[in-house]
């Protein structure tokens, strides 16, 4: 393969490395906030987790004290449990509503997440694309990294142009979550997830991770080969990503001096 193949394939993401997991989030809000600003009614698709926690804290705070106003915006969720009840505090739902929708003055119709209760899981797929589509598409996606490289639920595996689709969770996956739900088998095994295609569609995408547990994989997904078996090196082939790190999350990247 010559070398002008490899650059033509591959996109150096910015990378932004912060102090802190408090300046990654306001970095992030930032982003947000100048969304929101060139576009009101701007599409975005959201995460869970514990890395967007302070961020969608500052978007709270930002939106309180009048620098930002989410009444036009519509928000897409990455992905949710498949048969956890929506209003059980373990639902991406719950998670959601607690940590920004409840704080922010969003209308709560544009505000989405996969049902993961929907008596046909494959037409909720169908339905959660078309839906982004109609909006006009994904103005701003942004995502976490698991420690198997997955992005939102899709684990490694999983096809570069993937849609929504019900996945099965992987053991790492599922690990995650064993303390909130009390143990590993209580996890559940399903998931709906937007897929690694519709990711690749937003116009501009932005990857946040903190702390040392995700040094590895960031290397590996910004700098290593482009492969399914690390779906966030899917990444590379986008030409608007943001990378948002603190620093111990980018202690193994090769950094020009
Ligand atoms: P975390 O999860 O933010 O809780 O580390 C990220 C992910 O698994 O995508």
């Amino acid at each position: 393969m010559s070398d002008k193949h490899v650059l033509d394939r591959r996109s150096i993401p910015t990378i932004q490395i912060h102090d802190t997991p408090d300046e990654v989030a306001s970095a992030a809000a930032e982003q947000v906030q100048r969304q929101l600003k060139r576009r009101a009614d701007s599409v975005f698709a959201l995460p869970t987790g514990q890395t967007p926690l302070s961020l969608y804290a500052e978007l709270a705070r930002r939106c309180r004290d009048g620098e930002l106003s989410f009444s036009e915006a519509r928000t897409f969720n990455l992905d949710e449990f498949v048969h956890i009840p929506p209003d059980s505090p373990l639902s991406f739902e719950s998670y959601m509503v607690h940590h920004l929708f409840s704080h922010i003055d969003i209308d709560l119709t544009k505000a989405r997440l996969p049902n993961g209760n929907a008596p046909d899981l494959h037409a909720e797929c169908r339905e959660y694309e078309r839906a982004i589509a109609a909006t006009g598409g994904i103005d701003l996606a942004i995502v976490g990294i698991g420690r198997n490289g997955h992005l939102a639920f899709n684990e490694p595996g999983t096809s570069f142009t993937s849609r929504t689709h019900v996945v099965q969770l992987s053991p790492t996956s599922r690990e995650a979550f064993a303390s909130e739900f009390g143990g590993i088998d209580r996890v559940p095994k399903l998931g709906i997830t937007v897929g690694l295609g519709t990711i690749l569609e937003a116009r501009r995408i932005i990857l946040l991770a903190l702390g040392p547990d995700k040094a590895a994989i960031i290397a590996r997904a910004l700098q290593g080969p482009i492969t399914v078996d690390v779906p966030a090196t899917i990444l590379q082939q986008h030409p608007n990503v943001l990378v948002i790190l603190d620093r111990s999350a980018a202690s193994r990247l090769h950094l020009a001096s």
